[in-house]
């Protein structure tokens, strides 16, 4: 597990800038003049500071960006990182800096100067989210130290960190989850990192194959039929939002895939230990909302499984019977992700009647030919549902971008044997995917769908993330929930 950066908040302390010991982080606006705290720094290294600031090197600097000062004469700091930014600088831009000052952090201890910057929360979650490194499988030669981080500021009762190390948790939680290989996150092991979460207050149950197979969700079973790790459900409840209709998550978690008797090609197959990345971004939203004690109701479903080939598996041709009942015939069982979440989607529905469901899924490669690794691809049946979401995705800086449904991409899912077959023609396989979840969803149901395969897991650094696992989504479901409880509490 790997844990945050240990963020605290403190009184301003002029004199304990001397004697910091670690990183000390001054932010000094783009106009270049100097506050309290970056004065003291700037009188201790016999103006060194001042002298910086008036060079190119910071006139260059652009906004939310950082430089180091290293080994300061004047103080024990190891250095005196310097952050431009102005005191009114948006959300984006303060977590842009915070992230500045996350990356740099490695081991080190931080003292952190805001001067008189508003959204200090927005710092610190920028610190928070950009200082992660997924370690637990290497042997280091020194134990793995948590940085503990201060934001010392002129009044710390303003500050809050709390919803910020909730989100954080959340988001470390499904990159975790992400970045395990899968001989570790066998879906039993994810049902138990799960089942932990009952210590927060969620509700957490675990559906066994007996179960499943008594539910008649044979399309779940059909994918984990040839893997000797068991097919699971895990429902995760969190209900602190009175007696409202549930919002209902829906994740994909193949834990890992082949691609079955459909088998993949070798190069590249290892990038499909990311195949639980809906669960994943599922599970964290769940773990968020638990730790900041959100008041809503929402309830978390992952369909976990593995996709291998094997004597059992599951064939090319096969038909197989949806808990709905609509039979499938699965062409290609490479196209397996649609087949988890067919029959979770549909258990979702007849169980907690939710006023609305997302899911989540790495779904399709097509999606990612379409829209990269920039923004995950969105589907909806509700404009007022999906355009909600966009604009919480917007204002977290998480790329989202909304793509067609229509009968005629529904139309290239018939089959000639069954009720449908789980493949369309070539082009435009990210929506004919959908289409086939939209088939689960009843008309009635404010419903979405993010194809998130380009965007859980990422071979670049983004804003907040360092390569490798994103947690994208957690920030922008936990806005949708706060934005849709906070709408319905005012129509009352
Ligand atoms: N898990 C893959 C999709 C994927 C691709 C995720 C790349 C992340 C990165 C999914 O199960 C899959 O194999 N989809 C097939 C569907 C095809 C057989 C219709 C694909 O995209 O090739
Ligand atoms: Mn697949
Ligand atoms: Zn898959």
């Amino acid at each position: 597990m790997t844990a945050l950066a240990q963020l605290s908040v403190a009184a301003l302390d002029l004199d304990a800038i001397a004697a910091a010991s670690g990183r000390v982080v001054v932010i000094v606006t783009p106009d270049g003049k100097l506050g309290l705290p970056a004065r003291r720094i700037n009188r201790l290294t016999k103006g060194a500071l001042a002298r910086f600031v008036e060079s190119d090197g910071f006139e260059t600097m652009k906004d939310g960006e950082a430089k180091d000062l290293a080994y300061p004469t004047g103080m024990e700091a190891d250095a005196v990182q310097v952050v431009k930014l102005s005191n009114q600088a948006s959300s984006a831009l303060c977590r842009k800096a915070g992230a500045a000052i996350g990356a740099a952090l490695g081991k080190a201890d931080a003292l952190v100067l805001p001067g008189s910057v508003k959204r200090v929360e927005e710092l610190a979650l920028g610190i928070a989210f950009k200082h992660y490194s997924f370690t637990d499988h290497k042997t280091l030669d020194e134990e793995v130290t948590v940085p503990s981080v201060t934001l010392a500021v002129t009044k710390p009762e303003n500050v809050d960190l709390s919803t910020v190390t909730a989100l954080a948790e959340g988001v470390f939680f499904t990159r975790d989850l992400v970045s395990e290989p899968a001989n570790v996150l066998t879906t039993t092991e994810f049902a138990k990192r799960l089942v932990e979460l009952e210590s927060l207050g969620l509700k957490v149950e675990v559906f066994e194959e007996d179960r499943l197979a008594e539910l008649g969700m044979n399309l779940l079973l059909s994918v984990g039929q040839g893997s000797v790790t068991p097919t699971k459900m895990v429902v995760m409840t969190w209900s602190e939002g009175g007696d409202e209709a549930p919002i209902a998550l829906v994740g994909k978690g193949v834990v890992f895939d082949t691609g079955g008797i459909s088998l993949k090609p070798g190069a590249g197959m290892e990038d499909m230990t990311m195949d639980m990345g809906g669960a994943g971004t599922v599970s964290g939203v769940m773990k968020s909302l638990a730790l900041r004690k959100a008041p809503v109701n929402v309830v978390g479903l992952v369909g976990l499984v593995e996709n291998m080939p094997d004597g059992q598996a599951t064939r090319p041709g096969d038909v197989v019977k949806s808990m709905k009942g609509d039979t499938v015939e699965i062409i290609n069982t490479d196209a397996e992700g649609r087949l988890v979440l067919a029959d979770v989607l549909w258990y979702a529905q007849e169980t907690f009647a939710p006023r609305a469901m997302v899911n989540l899924a790495t779904l399709t490669g097509a999606c990612v030919v379409a829209l990269g690794h920039e923004n995950a691809g969105v589907f909806s049946n509700d404009d007022a549902f999906c355009n909600g979401f966009l604009k919480a995705a917007e204002a977290e800086g998480e790329g989202a971008w909304r793509l067609p449904l229509g009968a005629g991409y529904d139309a290239l899912i018939k089959s000639d044997v069954a009720d449908m077959k789980n493949v369309g023609p070539r082009w435009g396989g990210a929506i004919t995917a959908a289409q086939f979840l939209k088939r689960f969803v009843k008309d009635d149901v404010p419903w979405m769908h993010l194809d998130i395969a380009g965007v859980a897991s990422v071979s670049t650094p983004t804003t907040l993330a360092p390569k490798g696992a994103t947690g994208w989504g957690v920030l922008a479901l936990n806005r949708m929930i706060d934005d849709m409880n906070a709408e319905m509490n005012k129509e009352g």
